[in-house]
């Protein structure tokens, strides 16, 4: 290991597991464990194995798994708890055993109910313990960052002199500040003696949201282990986000000229499958894998991604496993990202008119809409595109409906000429259609009406299909509007529209008709 090398320990399967409503069936821990190998994870702390008999179970089989990857697991300062530890991780070529105790007063007294001296025997009694078993020992002092600084320096002096490798400092409670923090690790530097012999580790929780900022101050100071877990998730409000800490080293190496052996491209996939397993929702703004860390919706900023990524992204969606920046089409985007989201979606032909007339009716869907997917565009630029040929148009609808009966007010151009009528039928859209016939007196059969939604939400755009037959011709329209009523009379006009072209043509087929709207 290079003096710049950082050794990543994640945590998710102890301390993430230990999230409240985050427990994970053996099967999903196993899957987690080879993603993690392959992720380039050093060490895993696979579980507790005097917790639970699950537990035991999962430190046993995820260490016969592990090749690349230390498997360690968790174990108070109790006889029983280390020789379970070994005897599940027992299979593994090389494994550690981390072991804790609290060294604040207030844990002392109140949780352990014992003396400081009794404690420094009981860093004594389990670091040997471990020792037997293994060489990699990892000591803990719970509450490190509540500890009496100079107590703290004799208890992990203590635990290096009984054979400690790894010297853990929880910040247990999520209490540190970074410089806090920084002035902790640096003083066991200053003040321990024998710190030479071992790496020294971050452990840090989020209560203040602090988590990440901890570790790297950690590491700032020295220490050359980070504890974490994926998405943060852990106890309260969670731990130090491993994709966080990996991405800051990755991002700011001109400031923290640090390595890990994490293949970042594999991130976003793990992240995936903790959120799914746990159940856990990765937060939309979340760093590095949340769903909008790569979204831009404002016009200015997707302009500057356009013509240089590196305008508004400091590191690429790729080197996370992201395929691409998306650039969601929102009320804020500008005609450059509706431009070059018109080619993505496969118009790449249109005049730069025609582009202003579509990007007006996106902002006025946008206005009505929070989200604007590639499906409602798609359906918004067809339907454009019939308009320009159609023969009947839509100029104005209204429609009551209730309990007491309903009738549909309309109005159409046919050619030029613009009428109004009311019709009252068997519902809101036979009204509709009703209305439509007197004016454009036809004689179709409906051979199907059907609504679905484009887009999820109660303000999805509703899309209406309808297909009607006349002498052997079919004819098929859709429409979408937020408005399903609209939508419904949109679409039924568009199928006529249709029918008209098809009536005008020598004995066209379908496929023709079809490839030449
Ligand atoms: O937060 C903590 O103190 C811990 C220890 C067991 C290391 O998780
Ligand atoms: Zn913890």
């Amino acid at each position: 290991m290079t003096k710049n090398q950082i050794i990543i320990f994640d945590t998710t399967l102890r301390d993430g597991e230990q999230s409240p409503g985050a427990s994970m069936s053996l099967e999903e821990k196993i899957k987690i464990a080879h993603a993690f190998q392959d992720l380039g994870v050093d060490v895993m702390e696979a579980g507790f194995p005097a917790a639970s008999q699950g537990d035991f179970e999962a430190v046993t089989e995820i260490s016969k798994i592990l090749k690349t990857t230390t498997p360690c697991g968790l174990a108070r300062a109790l006889k029983n708890d280390l020789e379970k530890c070994a005897e599940s991780l027992k299979h593994a070529k090389n494994f550690r055993i981390h072991t804790f105790v609290s060294t604040s007063d207030l844990h002392i007294k109140h949780k352990l109910q014992k003396t400081r001296e009794e404690v420094l025997d009981l860093i004594k009694f389990s670091v040997e313990f471990a020792k037997k078993h293994t060489d990699d020992v990892e000591w803990s002092p719970e509450d490190a960052t509540r500890t009496d600084p100079d107590y703290l320096c004799k208890t992990v002096e203590l635990a290096i002199k009984c054979g400690a490798k790894t010297i853990n400092i929880p910040d247990t409670v999520g209490y540190a500040l970074p410089n806090d923090y920084e002035r902790i690790i640096k003083d066991l530097f200053n003040r321990v003696p024998n710190i030479d012999k071992v790496v020294v580790s971050t452990h840090t929780h989020n209560d203040l949201g602090l988590g990440v900022a901890n570790a790297l101050a950690g590491i700032s100071a020295g220490a050359r282990q980070v504890e974490c877990t994926i998405n943060g998730i852990g106890e309260r409000a969670g731990n130090a986000a491993l994709e966080e800490i990996v991405m800051a080293l990755k991002t700011r190496n001109d400031l923290m000229p640090f390595s890990t052996n994490i293949n970042t491209k594999k991130i976003s996939a793990c992240s995936k499958l903790v959120s799914s397993v746990t159940g856990f929702p990765i937060q939309y703004n979340k760093a590095i894998v949340g769903k909008n860390a790569f979204a831009h919706e404002s016009g200015i900023h997707q302009d500057g991604m356009l013509k240089n990524s590196k305008t508004y992204e400091i590191m690429t969606p790729e080197s996370v496993g992201v395929k691409k920046s998306s650039l969601v089409m929102g009320k804020h985007s500008g005609r450059h990202a509706f431009k070059e989201k018109l080619v993505s979606l496969g118009y790449p032909d249109f005049s730069e008119e025609r582009i202003d007339v579509a990007f007006k009716k996106f902002k006025d869907l946008a206005d009505k809409k929070k989200h604007v997917f590639d499906e409602d565009i798609a359906v918004l630029i067809d339907d454009d595109f019939m308009k320009d040929n159609n023969i009947i148009k839509l100029i104005s609808l209204d429609v009551s409906a209730g309990t007491k009966g309903q009738k549909a007010t309309l109005e159409l151009d046919v050619s030029g000429k613009v009428s109004k009528t009311q019709q009252s039928g068997d519902g809101p859209v036979d009204s509709i259609f009703k209305c439509i016939k007197e004016i454009f007196p036809h004689d179709v059969n409906l051979q199907l009406y059907q609504v679905h939604a484009v887009t999820e939400g109660t303000d999805a755009q509703a899309t209406v299909s309808v297909r009607i037959e006349e002498k052997g011709k079919i004819s098929v329209g859709q429409a979408a509007d937020t408005d399903t009523l609209v939508a419904s009379a949109k679409a039924y006009i568009n199928a006529l529209n249709k029918l008209i072209l098809k009536r005008k043509r020598t004995a066209p087929t379908d496929d023709e008709y079809s490839a030449a709207v």
